[in-house]
């Protein structure tokens, strides 16, 4: 038996979910479940030969409406190093160009007995809308501001790694949480383990009600920082602002942006995260953000990985139960 079969076999009913579309709904033991099973990867990953066969047989279509670096590459990765088939489409180079909707996009690729699809949408819901259409078990990799699950459990397996836990822990999320799906899952999965979370940032940047999801708000950087355990940074989505929501780029940089200097009031081994794609100089210290001491920013891109193998797994693993009970 593998370690990841070993692993999923120890808790009855494995991962009892489809698709795997946000971290709100997942429980405390579906986390932790793909958390142990992402580590066990991790160990894959830094072997010389990275490859098993996991996968073997199994078809995995990446489907991008919207452009990405590390995400697609690493769910890419993922799906070759489990040994699997993986087709990356982009929205430039399909027929969406051509005014092909959504759902025909994905009823097309259904028909195509794809195992897994993984998608990203500029639009929250999207994702979710297009599970509903077809037979195989769906990915969200980022649906506009709404969730983007596997970026939260490669921040929590990060964070779990260097510190030992999640429990306890106070994270502050700084920056353009309106804007932002990492954020919202992050603060899922952070208030389900058991950590304290605060969102900092300026109220043009804070979305109404935000405390309803069990985090504090902080406008002032240094009071929302002070004492945290992580500091987490996030990038101005200006391609999803409509006007203008700060006054000047320097002026962020003085009130919001993370150098050595705010970083101190934090605790003094606090670490500094941040899911990329950077703005240097804008939400955060160039110099800082290669600080290896203090930033985990390179061990969140290698994490990536071993979260994405351990999603594929278990939603495979699923299909496969799911075929064998006949539903
Ligand atoms: C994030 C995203 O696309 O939501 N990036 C990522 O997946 N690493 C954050 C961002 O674009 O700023």
């Amino acid at each position: 038996m593998s370690s990841s079969s070993a692993l999923l076999g120890s808790r009855a009913g494995g991962y009892p979910h489809r698709h795997l579309l946000g971290i709100e709904g997942l429980s405390p033991e579906d986390i932790t479940l793909l958390l142990d099973l992402s580590q066990a990867y991790v160990e894959q990953n830094r072997a010389p030969d990275k490859k098993s066969n996991v996968l073997r047989g199994r078809t995995i279509i990446n489907l991008f409406f919207e452009n990405s670096t590390r995400t697609r590459t690493s769910f890419e990765l993922a799906g070759k190093r489990l040994g699997g088939d993986v087709i990356n489409m982009s929205a430039e180079s399909s027929s969406v160009k051509k005014g092909e909707t959504l759902i025909d996009t994905a009823m097309t690729l259904n028909a195509m007995l794809p195992d897994v699809l993984i998608v990203r949408h500029a639009e929250s819901g999207a994702v979710k809308l297009l599970s509903e259409k077809v037979n195989c078990a769906v990915i969200n990799a980022g649906d506009g501001t709404h969730e983007h699950p596997t970026q939260a459990l490669l921040d929590a397996l990060a964070i779990r790694r260097r510190l030992g836990r999640l429990i306890g822990l106070e994270v502050a999320i700084c920056g353009d949480i309106l804007h932002s799906r990492v954020a919202r899952s992050n603060i899922h999965l952070l208030t389900a383990m058991g950590a304290r979370v605060r969102v900092v940032g300026p109220p043009t940047l804070i979305p109404s009600s935000i405390e309803r999801l069990g985090v504090r708000v902080f406008h002032n950087m240094l009071d929302g920082i002070r004492g945290c355990d992580i500091v987490m940074m996030l990038r101005l989505q200006t391609e999803r602002m409509q006007g203008s929501f700060v006054p000047s780029v320097r002026e962020y940089f003085h009130f919001f942006g993370l150098d050595r200097a705010k970083l101190a009031v934090a605790k003094p081994d606090a670490l500094v995260m941040h899911p990329g794609p950077m703005n240097r100089g804008v939400e955060i210290d160039s110099e800082l953000a290669d600080d290896i001491d203090r930033s985990l920013i390179r061990e969140q891109v290698e994490m990536g990985v071993a979260v994405r193998m351990a999603c594929l797994d278990v939603l495979t693993r699923s299909l496969t139960s799911n075929a064998q009970a006949g539903s």
